[in-house]
Protein backbone atom coordinates (compact mmCIF):
# COMPACT_ATOMS: atom_id res chain seq x y z
CA UNK A 1 0.00 0.00 0.00
CA UNK A 2 1.22 3.61 -0.86
CA UNK A 3 2.52 5.66 1.97
CA UNK A 4 -0.17 8.53 2.84
CA UNK A 5 1.94 11.85 2.03
CA UNK A 6 1.94 14.18 4.82
CA UNK A 7 2.36 18.44 5.15
CA UNK A 8 3.33 19.94 8.02
CA UNK A 9 1.62 23.61 8.73
CA UNK A 10 4.64 25.32 10.13
CA UNK A 11 8.22 24.83 11.76
CA UNK A 12 6.92 24.25 15.10
CA UNK A 13 9.11 22.58 17.49
CA UNK A 14 6.92 19.57 18.30
CA UNK A 15 6.73 18.52 14.91
CA UNK A 16 11.05 19.74 14.21
CA UNK A 17 11.57 17.10 17.38
CA UNK A 18 9.14 14.39 17.65
CA UNK A 19 6.20 14.41 14.91
CA UNK A 20 8.12 14.79 11.74
CA UNK A 21 11.13 11.97 12.93
CA UNK A 22 8.11 9.95 13.99
CA UNK A 23 6.16 10.03 10.44
CA UNK A 24 9.40 9.63 8.74
CA UNK A 25 9.63 6.45 10.53
CA UNK A 26 6.70 4.69 10.02
CA UNK A 27 5.38 1.97 7.49
CA UNK A 28 2.28 4.19 6.58
CA UNK A 29 3.50 7.26 6.72
CA UNK A 30 5.81 10.13 4.69
CA UNK A 31 6.63 13.77 5.19
CA UNK A 32 6.36 15.53 1.65
CA UNK A 33 6.44 19.53 2.64
CA UNK A 34 6.71 21.66 4.77
CA UNK A 35 5.36 25.26 5.29
CA UNK A 36 6.32 28.34 7.67
CA UNK A 37 5.40 31.63 7.38
CA UNK A 38 8.69 32.19 6.50
CA UNK A 39 10.64 30.57 3.20
CA UNK A 40 13.98 30.01 4.98
CA UNK A 41 12.43 28.79 8.32
CA UNK A 42 10.52 25.81 6.01
CA UNK A 43 13.92 25.27 3.78
CA UNK A 44 16.43 25.02 6.95
CA UNK A 45 13.79 22.55 8.62
CA UNK A 46 13.39 20.30 5.22
CA UNK A 47 17.20 20.48 4.57
CA UNK A 48 17.40 19.76 8.44
CA UNK A 49 14.84 16.69 8.49
CA UNK A 50 14.98 15.50 4.43
CA UNK A 51 11.88 16.66 3.64
CA UNK A 52 11.77 17.23 -0.33
CA UNK A 53 9.73 20.31 -0.77
CA UNK A 54 9.34 23.61 1.85
CA UNK A 55 6.62 26.55 1.34
CA UNK A 56 7.08 30.20 2.50
CA UNK A 57 3.21 29.92 3.14
CA UNK A 58 0.60 28.00 4.63
CA UNK A 59 -1.66 28.28 1.58
CA UNK A 60 1.31 27.57 -0.59
CA UNK A 61 1.15 24.00 1.35
CA UNK A 62 -2.73 23.37 0.96
CA UNK A 63 -2.39 24.46 -2.28
CA UNK A 64 -0.12 21.27 -3.22
CA UNK A 65 -2.02 18.44 -4.72
CA UNK A 66 0.52 15.70 -3.67
CA UNK A 67 -0.30 16.42 -0.04
CA UNK A 68 -3.13 14.23 1.36
CA UNK A 69 -2.77 14.56 4.97
CA UNK A 70 -1.77 17.69 7.14
CA UNK A 71 -0.27 17.67 10.73
CA UNK A 72 -1.23 21.11 12.20
CA UNK A 73 1.00 22.05 15.05
CA UNK A 74 0.34 25.99 14.73
CA UNK A 75 -0.39 27.41 17.95
CA UNK A 76 -3.77 26.57 19.78
CA UNK A 77 -5.82 29.94 18.27
CA UNK A 78 -4.95 28.90 15.02
CA UNK A 79 -5.76 25.43 15.33
CA UNK A 80 -9.51 25.02 13.95
CA UNK A 81 -9.01 27.73 10.92
CA UNK A 82 -6.29 26.12 9.67
CA UNK A 83 -7.74 22.35 10.19
CA UNK A 84 -10.97 23.65 8.13
CA UNK A 85 -9.19 25.29 5.29
CA UNK A 86 -7.06 22.04 5.08
CA UNK A 87 -10.02 20.01 4.96
CA UNK A 88 -11.93 22.39 2.31
CA UNK A 89 -8.86 21.93 0.02
CA UNK A 90 -8.99 18.32 0.72
CA UNK A 91 -6.47 17.52 3.11
CA UNK A 92 -6.98 15.15 6.15
CA UNK A 93 -5.61 16.50 9.18
CA UNK A 94 -4.17 15.85 12.34
CA UNK A 95 -4.55 18.68 14.49
CA UNK A 96 -2.79 19.29 17.57
CA UNK A 97 -4.38 19.55 20.75
CA UNK A 98 -6.13 21.31 22.46
CA UNK A 99 -8.31 21.05 18.95
CA UNK A 100 -9.78 24.64 19.60
CA UNK A 101 -10.61 27.48 21.66
CA UNK A 102 -13.79 26.08 22.53
CA UNK A 103 -16.39 23.68 21.82
CA UNK A 104 -18.45 26.21 19.59
CA UNK A 105 -15.54 27.19 17.58
CA UNK A 106 -14.74 23.51 16.74
CA UNK A 107 -18.30 23.00 15.64
CA UNK A 108 -17.18 25.11 12.86
CA UNK A 109 -15.49 21.56 11.30
CA UNK A 110 -18.84 20.09 11.19
CA UNK A 111 -18.75 22.12 7.87
CA UNK A 112 -16.02 19.31 6.39
CA UNK A 113 -17.42 15.87 8.69
CA UNK A 114 -17.52 13.22 6.60
CA UNK A 115 -15.13 14.07 3.73
CA UNK A 116 -11.99 14.41 4.97
CA UNK A 117 -11.17 13.01 8.43
CA UNK A 118 -10.15 14.91 11.60
CA UNK A 119 -8.38 13.62 13.99
CA UNK A 120 -7.08 15.16 17.41
CA UNK A 121 -3.08 14.33 17.92
CA UNK A 122 -3.37 12.79 21.72
CA UNK A 123 -0.84 10.94 21.11
CA UNK A 124 -0.46 9.17 24.44
CA UNK A 125 -3.53 6.83 23.43
CA UNK A 126 -1.43 4.79 21.33
CA UNK A 127 0.72 4.43 23.51
CA UNK A 128 0.78 0.36 24.59
CA UNK A 129 1.16 1.32 28.35
CA UNK A 130 -2.42 3.29 27.88
CA UNK A 131 -3.57 0.30 25.64
CA UNK A 132 -2.50 -1.96 28.61
CA UNK A 133 -3.60 0.35 31.88
CA UNK A 134 -7.37 -0.17 29.71
CA UNK A 135 -7.40 -3.72 29.09
CA UNK A 136 -6.76 -4.12 32.36
CA UNK A 137 -9.31 -1.79 33.56
CA UNK A 138 -11.62 -3.40 31.11
CA UNK A 139 -10.44 -6.85 32.68
CA UNK A 140 -11.58 -5.97 36.29
CA UNK A 141 -8.59 -6.39 37.41
CA UNK A 142 -8.74 -3.35 39.84
CA UNK A 143 -12.41 -4.12 40.95
CA UNK A 144 -14.03 -1.39 40.22
CA UNK A 145 -12.61 1.45 38.70
CA UNK A 146 -13.77 4.36 41.00
CA UNK A 147 -11.46 7.48 40.67
CA UNK A 148 -8.19 8.55 38.42
CA UNK A 149 -6.13 11.07 39.35
CA UNK A 150 -3.51 12.70 37.22
CA UNK A 151 -0.90 15.01 37.90
CA UNK A 152 1.13 16.65 35.02
CA UNK A 153 3.62 19.63 35.82
CA UNK A 154 6.49 21.50 34.28
CA UNK A 155 8.28 24.93 34.77
CA UNK A 156 8.08 27.43 32.33
CA UNK A 157 7.96 31.38 32.47
CA UNK A 158 9.16 32.60 29.38
CA UNK A 159 7.04 35.36 28.10
CA UNK A 160 7.61 34.88 24.56
CA UNK A 161 6.46 30.75 24.49
CA UNK A 162 2.97 30.12 23.35
CA UNK A 163 2.03 28.59 26.80
CA UNK A 164 2.38 32.35 28.47
CA UNK A 165 0.67 34.06 25.74
CA UNK A 166 -2.97 34.36 26.74
CA UNK A 167 -3.43 36.03 23.07
CA UNK A 168 -2.89 32.69 21.28
CA UNK A 169 -4.47 29.85 24.12
CA UNK A 170 -2.21 29.27 26.20
CA UNK A 171 -2.43 28.00 30.03
CA UNK A 172 -1.88 24.50 31.57
CA UNK A 173 -5.77 23.89 31.27
CA UNK A 174 -5.27 24.26 27.14
CA UNK A 175 -1.60 22.73 27.18
CA UNK A 176 -1.85 19.83 29.81
CA UNK A 177 -5.13 19.55 31.49
CA UNK A 178 -6.61 18.27 28.10
CA UNK A 179 -4.12 15.52 28.49
CA UNK A 180 -5.67 14.80 32.16
CA UNK A 181 -9.05 15.08 31.16
CA UNK A 182 -8.55 12.62 28.09
CA UNK A 183 -7.01 10.20 30.72
CA UNK A 184 -10.31 9.73 32.69
CA UNK A 185 -12.34 9.45 29.28
CA UNK A 186 -10.23 6.70 28.05
CA UNK A 187 -9.96 4.68 31.13
CA UNK A 188 -13.64 5.07 32.09
CA UNK A 189 -14.65 4.83 28.36
CA UNK A 190 -17.18 7.66 29.45
CA UNK A 191 -17.96 11.64 29.83
CA UNK A 192 -18.45 13.67 32.46
CA UNK A 193 -21.51 14.76 33.89
CA UNK A 194 -20.27 18.06 36.03
CA UNK A 195 -17.10 19.95 36.57
CA UNK A 196 -15.91 21.66 39.11
CA UNK A 197 -12.52 24.04 39.33
CA UNK A 198 -9.62 25.74 40.60
CA UNK A 199 -7.54 28.16 39.24
CA UNK A 200 -4.30 29.67 39.89
CA UNK A 201 -3.43 32.37 37.28
CA UNK A 202 0.14 34.09 36.76
CA UNK A 203 -0.60 38.07 37.55
CA UNK A 204 1.65 39.12 34.40
CA UNK A 205 0.29 36.44 31.87
CA UNK A 206 -3.22 36.07 32.70
CA UNK A 207 -3.11 32.54 31.93
CA UNK A 208 -3.89 29.57 34.48
CA UNK A 209 -0.11 28.70 35.80
CA UNK A 210 -2.15 25.79 38.31
CA UNK A 211 -5.52 24.24 37.64
CA UNK A 212 -7.07 21.56 39.52
CA UNK A 213 -10.61 19.82 39.09
CA UNK A 214 -13.00 17.23 39.86
CA UNK A 215 -14.68 15.56 37.10
CA UNK A 216 -17.69 13.93 37.84
CA UNK A 217 -18.54 10.48 35.95
CA UNK A 218 -21.36 9.60 37.84
CA UNK A 219 -21.71 6.07 40.08
CA UNK A 220 -19.05 7.15 41.85
CA UNK A 221 -16.74 7.56 39.59
CA UNK A 222 -14.69 10.86 39.58
CA UNK A 223 -11.42 12.44 37.94
CA UNK A 224 -9.38 14.39 40.00
CA UNK A 225 -6.19 16.13 38.79
CA UNK A 226 -3.79 19.30 39.18
CA UNK A 227 -1.77 20.47 35.91
CA UNK A 228 0.59 23.64 35.99
CA UNK A 229 2.92 25.19 34.20
CA UNK A 230 5.03 26.80 37.27
CA UNK A 231 5.90 23.39 39.46
CA UNK A 232 8.23 20.92 39.83
CA UNK A 233 8.35 19.35 36.10
CA UNK A 234 6.60 15.89 37.73
CA UNK A 235 3.88 13.40 36.18
CA UNK A 236 1.53 10.58 36.49
CA UNK A 237 -1.62 8.93 36.38
CA UNK A 238 -2.88 6.27 38.73
CA UNK A 239 -6.38 4.32 38.66
CA UNK A 240 -7.73 3.34 41.62
CA UNK A 241 -10.46 0.73 41.67
CA UNK A 242 -11.41 -1.41 44.70
CA UNK A 243 -9.22 -4.00 44.32
CA UNK A 244 -6.06 -2.67 43.12
CA UNK A 245 -4.19 0.29 42.44
CA UNK A 246 -3.00 1.24 39.00
CA UNK A 247 0.10 3.48 38.54
CA UNK A 248 1.67 4.80 35.10
CA UNK A 249 4.81 5.87 35.86
CA UNK A 250 5.19 8.09 32.89
CA UNK A 251 1.72 8.64 31.28
CA UNK A 252 2.23 11.68 29.20
CA UNK A 253 5.93 12.09 28.28
CA UNK A 254 6.88 8.67 27.46
CA UNK A 255 10.27 8.18 26.40
CA UNK A 256 10.78 7.56 22.59
CA UNK A 257 11.77 4.36 21.83
CA UNK A 258 12.16 3.35 25.40
CA UNK A 259 10.35 0.99 27.81
CA UNK A 260 7.49 1.98 30.54
CA UNK A 261 6.38 0.40 33.18
CA UNK A 262 2.93 0.28 34.98
CA UNK A 263 2.66 -0.50 38.19
CA UNK A 264 -0.28 -2.92 39.77
CA UNK A 265 -0.82 -2.82 43.50
CA UNK A 266 -3.50 -4.82 45.78
CA UNK A 267 -2.22 -2.30 48.57
CA UNK A 268 -1.69 -5.68 50.95
CA UNK A 269 1.61 -3.51 52.00
CA UNK A 270 1.27 -0.08 52.49
CA UNK A 271 3.94 2.70 50.55
CA UNK A 272 3.42 0.78 47.23
CA UNK A 273 6.02 -2.32 48.84
CA UNK A 274 3.38 -4.52 47.33
CA UNK A 275 3.57 -3.22 43.73
CA UNK A 276 4.12 -5.29 40.91
CA UNK A 277 5.72 -3.77 38.14
CA UNK A 278 5.33 -4.36 34.04
CA UNK A 279 7.51 -3.16 31.57
CA UNK A 280 6.00 -2.67 28.13
CA UNK A 281 8.54 -2.65 24.96
CA UNK A 282 9.83 0.27 23.50
CA UNK A 283 8.12 2.27 20.59
CA UNK A 284 7.69 6.05 19.37
CA UNK A 285 3.68 6.75 20.20
CA UNK A 286 3.92 9.57 17.84
CA UNK A 287 4.74 7.06 14.72
CA UNK A 288 1.87 4.52 16.13
CA UNK A 289 -0.77 7.67 16.41
CA UNK A 290 0.74 8.58 12.47
CA UNK A 291 0.27 5.24 11.32
CA UNK A 292 -2.90 4.75 12.63
CA UNK A 293 -4.13 7.87 10.82
CA UNK A 294 -2.48 6.89 7.93
CA UNK A 295 -4.26 3.76 7.96
CA UNK A 296 -7.67 5.55 8.47
CA UNK A 297 -6.99 7.69 5.55
CA UNK A 298 -6.07 4.20 3.07
CA UNK A 299 -9.35 2.81 4.20
CA UNK A 300 -7.60 0.01 6.33
CA UNK A 301 -8.80 0.88 10.11
CA UNK A 302 -11.97 3.07 10.94
CA UNK A 303 -10.56 6.74 12.37
CA UNK A 304 -9.68 5.53 16.07
CA UNK A 305 -10.98 9.15 17.09
CA UNK A 306 -12.49 11.94 15.42
CA UNK A 307 -14.36 15.35 15.61
CA UNK A 308 -17.12 14.07 18.08
CA UNK A 309 -14.30 13.27 20.49
CA UNK A 310 -12.65 16.42 20.24
CA UNK A 311 -16.09 18.70 20.62
CA UNK A 312 -16.30 16.17 23.97
CA UNK A 313 -12.61 17.19 25.77
CA UNK A 314 -13.15 20.75 24.44
CA UNK A 315 -16.71 21.05 26.14
CA UNK A 316 -14.92 19.34 29.71
CA UNK A 317 -12.54 22.56 28.90
CA UNK A 318 -15.39 25.11 28.50
CA UNK A 319 -17.42 23.94 31.09
CA UNK A 320 -14.01 23.89 33.60
CA UNK A 321 -13.34 27.54 32.38
CA UNK A 322 -17.22 28.65 33.31
CA UNK A 323 -17.23 26.64 36.92
CA UNK A 324 -13.53 29.09 37.36
CA UNK A 325 -16.25 31.63 36.95
CA UNK A 326 -19.07 30.81 38.97
CA UNK A 327 -17.39 28.87 41.42
CA UNK A 328 -19.83 26.38 41.35
CA UNK A 329 -20.02 22.58 39.69
CA UNK A 330 -20.89 22.88 35.59
CA UNK A 331 -22.72 20.49 33.72
CA UNK A 332 -20.67 19.52 30.73
N1 LIG B 1 1.40 16.31 21.22
C1 LIG B 1 2.46 16.77 21.85
O1 LIG B 1 3.25 16.02 22.40
C2 LIG B 1 2.69 18.24 21.88
C3 LIG B 1 3.86 18.74 22.47
C4 LIG B 1 4.12 20.09 22.41
C5 LIG B 1 3.19 20.94 21.80
N2 LIG B 1 2.05 20.44 21.27
C6 LIG B 1 1.09 21.34 20.62
O2 LIG B 1 1.66 21.70 19.37
C7 LIG B 1 1.40 23.07 19.08
C8 LIG B 1 2.71 23.79 18.88
O3 LIG B 1 3.49 23.76 20.05
P1 LIG B 1 5.06 24.09 20.01
O4 LIG B 1 5.53 24.13 21.40
O5 LIG B 1 5.74 23.18 19.07
O6 LIG B 1 4.99 25.59 19.45
P2 LIG B 1 6.06 26.49 18.71
O7 LIG B 1 7.40 25.85 18.67
O8 LIG B 1 5.95 27.86 19.30
O9 LIG B 1 5.52 26.50 17.22
C9 LIG B 1 4.35 27.13 16.79
C10 LIG B 1 4.57 27.48 15.32
O10 LIG B 1 3.41 28.12 14.83
C11 LIG B 1 3.78 29.06 13.83
N3 LIG B 1 3.05 30.31 14.09
C12 LIG B 1 2.10 30.85 13.31
N4 LIG B 1 1.61 31.97 13.84
C13 LIG B 1 2.25 32.16 15.00
C14 LIG B 1 2.17 33.14 16.02
N5 LIG B 1 1.31 34.18 15.94
N6 LIG B 1 2.98 33.03 17.08
C15 LIG B 1 3.83 31.99 17.20
N7 LIG B 1 3.95 31.02 16.28
C16 LIG B 1 3.16 31.10 15.19
C17 LIG B 1 5.27 29.22 13.86
O11 LIG B 1 5.79 28.55 12.72
P3 LIG B 1 6.35 29.28 11.42
O12 LIG B 1 7.10 30.48 11.91
O13 LIG B 1 7.21 28.25 10.82
O14 LIG B 1 5.18 29.64 10.57
C18 LIG B 1 5.71 28.46 15.10
O15 LIG B 1 6.91 27.78 14.91
C19 LIG B 1 0.52 23.58 20.23
O16 LIG B 1 -0.83 23.47 19.87
C20 LIG B 1 0.83 22.62 21.36
O17 LIG B 1 -0.26 22.47 22.27
C21 LIG B 1 1.79 19.11 21.30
Amino acid sequence: MKKVTWGVLSTAKIGREKVIPALQKGHWSQVGAIASRSLDAAQKVATDLGIPKAYGSYEELLADPEIEAIYNPLPNDQHVAWTLAAARAGKHVLCEKPFSMNAQEAEQLREVAGQVHIMEAFMVRFHPQWQRARELVRSGALGELRTVQAFFSYFNRQSDNIRNRADVGGGALYDIGCYAIVAGRFLFEAEPLRVITLIDRDPEFQTDRTTSALLDFGGGRRLDFTVSTQSVPFQRVQAIGTKQRLELVIPFNAPLGGTTDLLLDNGSQIGGVSAVRETLPACDMYTLQGDAFSQAVRGEIPLPYGLDDAICNMRIIDALFKSDQSGQWEQV
